[in-house]
């Protein structure tokens, strides 16, 4: 599959919504999109793309040399092909040319599948944050990984042997 990583933008959210309605128990409503996609600075927001579908996204608030997750999706029809992965990867990269070492993010606790994801990234829990889900009540995983701009960490990344940029901008798997 071919994915195209784009800045999201506005327009983009009419194909958006209805992944995060379908994927998340809590789900951002579109004015908390709007929101955040207008902020100029301390934000990335990024959608991958096949063809015309908006495959998944993935959001960062960045502070200083840290950034914190703020969300990430794949929509339903393609989980498990690497989307979210490939997200991760680009993010990291282009976080890494704005100076970012640290990465931080939280997980519902039951949430296995995004754990996993993480670990393979490097991410290791360090707290709870305790009924951190309004709605659910569910509590949250903190979870960090550190000096991403290390050589160890770029060979993490390395093995991962997920993608490939080419000439055209096109991430290729
Ligand atoms: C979590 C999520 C983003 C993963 O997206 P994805 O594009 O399917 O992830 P990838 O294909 O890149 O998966 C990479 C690895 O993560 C792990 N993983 C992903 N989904 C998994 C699942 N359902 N069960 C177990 N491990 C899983 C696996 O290690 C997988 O590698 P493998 O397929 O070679 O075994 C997706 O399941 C999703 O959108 N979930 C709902 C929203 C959500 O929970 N977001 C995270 C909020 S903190």
């Amino acid at each position: 599959m071919d994915l195209r990583i784009e800045k999201l933008k506005r327009r983009d959210l009419r194909y958006l919504l209805p992944i995060e309605n379908k994927v998340f128990p809590e789900p951002w409503t579109v004015g908390v999109f709007n929101s955040e996609l207008a902020l100029r600075h301390g934000r990335l927001y990024r959608g991958a793309w096949d063809g015309e579908h908006l495959a998944g996204y993935i959001g960062f608030l960045m502070v200083d040399d840290e950034a914190h997750m703020t969300t990430i999706a794949t929509a339903p029809d393609y989980q498990r092909a690497g989307v979210a992965s490939t997200l991760i990867i680009d993010g990291i990269r282009t976080l890494l040319i704005m100076g970012v070492k640290h990465l931080s993010l939280e997980v519902a606790a039951h949430n296995e599948p995004a754990q996993a994801l993480y670990r393979r990234f490097g991410f290791a829990p360090v707290g709870v944050r305790k009924h951190y889900y309004p709605v659910t009540g569910e509590d949250a995983l903190v979870m960090w990984a550190y000096d991403i701009d290390s050589a160890e960490y770029q060979r993490r990344l390395e093995d991962l042997g997920l993608e490939h940029r080419s000439d055209d901008g096109n991430v290729h798997r």
